[in-house]
């Protein structure tokens, strides 16, 4: 056995040589660990940066609405009946038809706090057990917020023809004291922040019961609305 000569008694040429040597013996590493297996094409790294993008972007817009939605609380206008009077009620034959007066004060309110609307392409529709007996275009209006509007409309019908048993239950109606009307209300509501408004439909149904014409008053009514 050659026992390799410490390296304190080699000289530094020696020392130099050795050194070169052994790093030329050193296994080249293989090239490829050192490269990613395949290229990412510049397409696809274009590609995940704009599906990035819009996913942020898109989490970005949610949180505005979703702020935006918290801090204004949209809420739908409230219609209710305030009065109504039941002038007249007329029932001729045959065949048997239908002449009524009736007046209404519909209340139309804005309950929110932060966004006015505009109430436009409204109508009222009266109903007597589901038949249709008068209807009224409404004008459009503003409402600032918390503002109401209170609107007379006069619900006529002229020489509605009603199905016989129809008529004999406004009679038996009209004899009890007690008449019992559906009116409906459509309108188109806009709503507006900033320079942001959308539209959106609102039905209002209220069953109304009034005492018999020609002093009949408004007794009782439930409104519900729905968009
Ligand atoms: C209309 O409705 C608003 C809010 O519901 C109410 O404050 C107001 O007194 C009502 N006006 C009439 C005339 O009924």
């Amino acid at each position: 056995m050659v026992t390799p000569t410490p390296y304190h008694l080699l000289s530094p040429r020696t020392i130099v040589t050795k050194i070169i040597s052994m790093k030329q013996q050193e296994p080249e590493p293989p090239k490829i660990i050192l490269q990613p297996r395949h290229r990412t094409s510049p397409a696809m790294w274009c590609a995940a940066i704009v599906c990035f993008a819009f996913s942020v972007l898109l989490i970005l817009v949610g949180l505005v609405i979703l702020i935006v939605f918290l801090t204004v609380k949209p809420r739908t206008p409230s219609f209710d009946v305030a009065h109504a009077a039941l002038n007249s009620v007329y029932i001729g034959s045959p065949p048997p038809y239908f002449n009524g007066d009736m007046t209404l004060t519909a209340n139309i309110s804005n309950p929110n706090h932060k966004i006015g609307v505009v109430i436009h392409s409204g109508a009222i529709e009266l109903f007597f057990r589901g038949r249709l007996v008068s209807a009224q275009a409404l004008p459009s209006f503003a409402q600032r917020r918390g503002q109401f509007t209170v609107l007379n409309v006069h619900m006529l019908s002229s020489q509605v023809v009603l199905p016989p048993e129809v008529a004999v239950e406004l009679l038996n109606q009209m004899k009890s004291n007690k008449i019992l009307y559906t009116i409906r209300g459509t309108f188109k509501v806009r709503e507006r922040f900033w320079s942001w408004h959308y539209t959106y439909r609102m039905t209002a149904i209220c069953d109304l019961e009034l005492t018999a014409p020609p002093s009949g008053f408004l007794v009782d009514r439930r409104c519900t609305t729905s968009t």
